[in-house]
């Protein structure tokens, strides 16, 4: 008999290689290639048939049966820009744990009580185990089908048999398609199994929600190639030890990705988080050294976060330089400008930096803040507790304004800030605050030292 051909597949980025090397010539990772059997497919022509699709004018597409059907989880239908469309396929990527399942069962729960037939298979977990997290969930809508399956053609078997309108996957990396000889979870499964999926959703006008697992450096667990394959890629982030969880549309083939839902695990499921900056400046401490509220912008969201700096005498050599929620490099270029441009050193000084409340806020917006905050922590002089500051950094110690300067400040007059922080260039026309307008980094720091005297004098 003669021995099935294999070829060797990239456990990274899926690329295909004829025979082993070390090294796979398509994402340059090491050791990552896999052998795999080719399995035999039919000709190509028979596998097909003849064409279902009529060409038409762009006009006369129908677009009414496509319209979204809203899960009434407010926060997803937000990041989804209305819901799920039939036909379409997402992927639910997060950490273990993060609430993947909750969220996915929270949305069929509220898909199914609008009267849309919804399929949730869970291959992790039993049956009962979902069910018990439903009823604490509140989340029993007679439309709501649950089975417990692994294995694809079972799967699809069962929704051949409840004909839903949704189908939810729990998850894509344990279920399986006993054709093929790799295991569960491997590229070559996840490959074929979503690709079966995905024919399956738009045959039947079904939507279908596919859980990720995503790996710790935050690529989906393996196959990066499941996101070439579905519409939606949406990522659940946030820090296990706090209860904030923050979902983003990473691809999104039926409006932008500029959305960001915001959520709160709590005893009773997620819950939506309708105003994100109180809830991260409800325990803050005025009069605090090194803090410091700026106002950033994550897609279109603008949120008010605390940046806060200490500075401590440092006992080793190298002094600790340590950036949480913020980028590390923007903290190490921050830190050169104040030494060059403001004669305020930090050597044998150890810097801790955080955004309180487990948010990341990665974006230059931050960098005056972070400026700020550094200078206070040093000086040991706490910074107005009602003032706010934004714009970017230059390595000649100069300022430059942020995108959405407008937006920004409305969201912390909103909150009752009344001073703002900015640089020179930044619009005139701005809501609601007194502006202080500064030009370089340098002046930022006497602003707010200066600022701090006025309001302790009067
Ligand atoms: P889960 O949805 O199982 O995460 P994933 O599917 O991403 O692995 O839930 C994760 C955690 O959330 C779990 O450790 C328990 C917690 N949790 C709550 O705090 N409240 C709840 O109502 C539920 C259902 C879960
Ligand atoms: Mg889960």
């Amino acid at each position: 008999m003669a021995r099935a051909r294999t070829t060797y597949r990239c456990s990274e980025c899926g690329a295909v290689e004829p025979k082993w090397t070390g090294r796979c010539s398509g994402c340059e990772a090491w050791n990552t290639l896999v052998e795999e059997v080719v399995a035999a497919t039919p000709p190509l022509a028979e596998a097909i048939g003849p064409s279902g699709a009529v060409p038409l004018p762009i006009a006369e597409v129908d677009t009414a049966a496509w319209a979204p059907a809203a899960t009434h989880v407010g926060e997803l239908d937000r990041v989804l820009q209305g819901g799920l469309v039939p036909g379409s396929v997402t992927v639910l990527g997060g950490e273990p744990g993060i609430g993947k399942s909750t969220l996915l069962l929270q949305a069929l729960a509220g898909l199914a009580k609008s009267g849309q037939r919804c399929l949730y298979v869970t291959a992790e977990e039993s049956a009962q185990q979902v069910r018990l997290r439903a009823e604490r969930l509140g989340a029993l809508p007679p439309n709501l089908w649950l089975v417990s399956d692994t294995a694809l053609p079972h799967l699809l078997a069962h929704i051949e048999a409840v004909s839903p309108n949704v189908v939810a996957v729990d998850s894509i990396q344990t279920v399986f398609e006993p054709a093929l000889s790799s295991a569960p979870g491997s590229v070559a499964q996840v490959r074929e199994c979503a690709h079966r999926l995905v024919r399956v959703s738009k045959e039947r006008a079904m939507s279908s929600v596919l859980v990720g697992h995503v790996t710790k450096d935050g690529a989906l667990a393996g196959p990066r190639v499941l996101e070439h394959l579905v519409d939606t890629v949406l990522s659940f982030e946030g820090e296990r030890h706090h209860a904030l969880r923050l979902l983003r549309a990473v691809k999104h083939r039926f409006g932008s990705t500029d959305e960001l839902g915001l959520f709160e695990m709590t005893g009773s499921g997620l819950e939506g988080v309708p105003d994100p900056s109180a809830l991260f400046l409800a325990d803050r401490r005025p009069g605090t050294p090194g803090s410091i509220v700026a106002p950033v912008l994550d897609g279109h969201r603008p949120l008010l976060v605390e940046i806060q700096a200490l500075v401590a005498k440092s006992v080793i050599p190298t002094p600790r330089r340590s950036a949480q929620g913020l980028d590390s490099g923007r903290l190490a270029l921050v830190i050169a400008v104040l030494q060059q441009h403001v004669e305020m050193p930090f050597a044998e000084l150890d810097v801790h930096t955080v955004v309180a409340g487990g948010v990341k806020t990665l974006e230059p917006g931050a960098d005056l803040a972070l400026a700020l905050a550094l200078s206070s922590a040093r000086s040991g002089q706490p910074l107005p507790d009602d003032v706010v500051a934004c714009g970017e950094v230059g390595l000649g110690g100069e300022l430059r304004q942020v995108h959405q300067t407008a937006r920004r400040l409305a969201e912390a007059a909103r909150l009752g800030f009344r001073r703002a922080i900015v640089p020179a260039s930044a619009p005139l026309d701005l809501p609601g605050l007194e502006v202080i307008r500064v030009a370089t980094l340098g002046e930022a720091v006497r602003a707010s030292t200066d600022e701090l005297r006025r309001r302790r004098a009067s």
